[in-house]
């Protein structure tokens, strides 16, 4: 099948150093396929990858900043499913923690399990945008029963850890929805590894 579908990747030189790019699609977000996703996603990872990474992370593990793109990549598109602000989102998950996520809720999900979360959005006009990567980390037993052994992290697309009250902001929605499935979300089906 055929699709019109055309991407335009445009790098703007600023001052000669830095250097931005651009990712565009002739489709608004809300009427993208997930193919579609996907070039707008090749388009923008390397950016959005590289701002994450910028400067200090303070009480964010910068090793998880820096190593996520080489976790196992747990969606294999980006996917929009609502949440998160309606943003596109691709999941990887580190080693420790892909056996048991990959089975999509079976599995107990062993403490050291890190899941990092990038976003980004595409306006009505197919302008694509990084939004902030979402971290969760599975800790030991007992050490943050209010959240169920999780703690919450964001990373703003600048790469500055952003401080959001993560009660109210990600683990009440996360154990109040998906208490059921050890607080995790997951991908949509469509787009989730088959291993
Ligand atoms: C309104 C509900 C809601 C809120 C608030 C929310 N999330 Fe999520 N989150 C979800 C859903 C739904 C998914 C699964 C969707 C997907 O990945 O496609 C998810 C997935 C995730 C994942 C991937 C792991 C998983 O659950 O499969 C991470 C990491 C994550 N969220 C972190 C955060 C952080 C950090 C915050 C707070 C800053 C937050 N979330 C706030 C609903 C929420």
């Amino acid at each position: 099948m055929l699709k019109r579908f055309a991407i335009a990747a445009t790098v703007i030189l600023m001052g000669g150093s830095a250097a931005h790019a651009a990712c565009t699609s002739d489709t608004p977000g809300d009427d993208m396929s997930f193919d579609q996703a996907q070039t707008v996603y090749e388009c923008l990872k390397e950016s959005m990858q590289a701002g994450y990474a910028k400067g200090p992370k303070r009480w964010v593990p910068e090793e998880f900043v820096t190593d996520y793109p080489g976790w196992t990549q747990a969606s294999t598109k980006p996917a929009a499913p609502g949440f998160h602000g309606g943003r596109f989102l691709v999941t990887y998950v580190n080693d420790a923690g892909a056996d048991a996520y990959l089975t999509w809720g079976e599995a107990a999900i062993p403490a050291g399990t890190v899941i990092a979360k990038e976003s980004f959005m595409v306006d009505d006009k197919g302008n694509a945008k990084a939004g902030p990567l979402f971290i969760m980390q599975k800790v030991e037993a007992g050490k943050s029963p209010k959240t169920d052994d999780w703690y919450y992290m964001m990373v703003a697309p600048s790469g500055a850890p952003q401080g959001v009250n993560v009660f109210q902001a990600c683990s009440e929605c996360h154990q109040g929805n998906f208490g059921e499935t050890q607080g995790l979300g997951y991908p949509v089906e469509e787009v989730r590894l088959e291993r």
